[in-house]
């Protein structure tokens, strides 16, 4: 690849928002790299809809960014990369980087032997979930905790609001009551509540966002041959929206911390 593909942009999507958790572990792990992102907020949330239509809206915006040069394709959603991914890599020619909900990382981590995950009915009932509980939680329990609503609240930028705290304190109350010490952010907006949540469960629980894994990952698929060479110009990162461009710049704005303008797509 020339240089000029190398200063090409990593391509980034999720069906909202939450997928800039892991753009910021991109942008800070990799500062040199153009980053294009993706938002699929029109029609977010993903968890509840069938995977026929997760992965079709997925394969058309995989196609957007490598019509648009990306060298690399992350998949910044779990609820994606569970139904989607293999279909994704089948055809796409650029390394594809997915996210996955951080069991394994987990099951190591937990003391008394109890770790919980949060994340979207889609994940959760997903049969790559049954492969992680398989292959990580012969010696531990596992609690999967479907949390619908919580995508909404981030979509909201509601990170801190009374309804976000009830939902949160639902979801989470029975797996502390069962003794979790470990809790795994099994979606990508997941870690925007990361304040609330460390206020629900005290600073003895360890909250798991695998972002910083899911970056060191991209590093490793660029390799030398992808990756882009120290920028004399600063790098920069394009942002697009299937939500109202107004609402979208507010919203991206707000969780990227600092003022972008968001173009809106169909
Ligand atoms: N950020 C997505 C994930 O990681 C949320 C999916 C949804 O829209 O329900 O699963």
């Amino acid at each position: 690849m020339t240089a000029l593909g190398n200063n090409a942009p990593i391509g980034v999507f999720d069906s909202g928002v939450g997928g800039l958790s892991v753009l910021r572990a991109i942008r800070s792990k990799l500062p040199n790299e153009n980053l294009i992102y993706i938002a699929d907020s029109g029609n977010a949330p993903y968890g509840d809809k069938d995977a026929g239509f997760i992965a079709e809206r997925a394969t058309e915006i995989t196609q957007l960014l490598l019509t648009s040069g990306a060298k690399a394709i992350v998949v910044a959603c779990n609820t994606v990369s569970v139904v989607a991914i293999e279909h994704i890599r089948s055809w796409c020619p650029v390394p594809v980087i997915a996210i996955e909900p951080a069991i394994k990382p987990a099951s190591q981590h937990t003391k008394i032997g109890v770790i919980g995950v949060l994340a979207t009915r889609q994940t959760i009932a997903s049969p790559s979930v049954a492969r992680l509980c398989e292959a990580h939680g012969k010696h531990i329990k596992i609690l999967l905790q479907p949390c619908p609503g919580l995508v909404e609240q981030v979509e909201k930028a509601e990170l801190l609001s009374d309804a976000t705290r009830a939902l949160l304190v639902q979801y989470i109350s029975p797996l502390l009551a069962a003794g979790a010490d470990t809790l795994v952010l099994g979606c990508t907006h997941y870690p925007f509540l990361t304040p609330l949540i460390r206020d629900i469960v005290g600073p003895d629980v360890t909250i798991i966002d695998p972002a910083l894994a899911v970056a060191q990952q991209v590093a490793r698929r660029l390799g030398d041959q992808l990756a882009s060479p120290a920028q004399a110009q600063p790098t920069n990162a394009q942002f697009y929206s299937t939500a109202a461009e107004e609402q979208a710049s507010a919203i991206i704005s707000a969780l990227w911390g600092q003022k972008v303008t968001v173009q809106g797509i169909n």
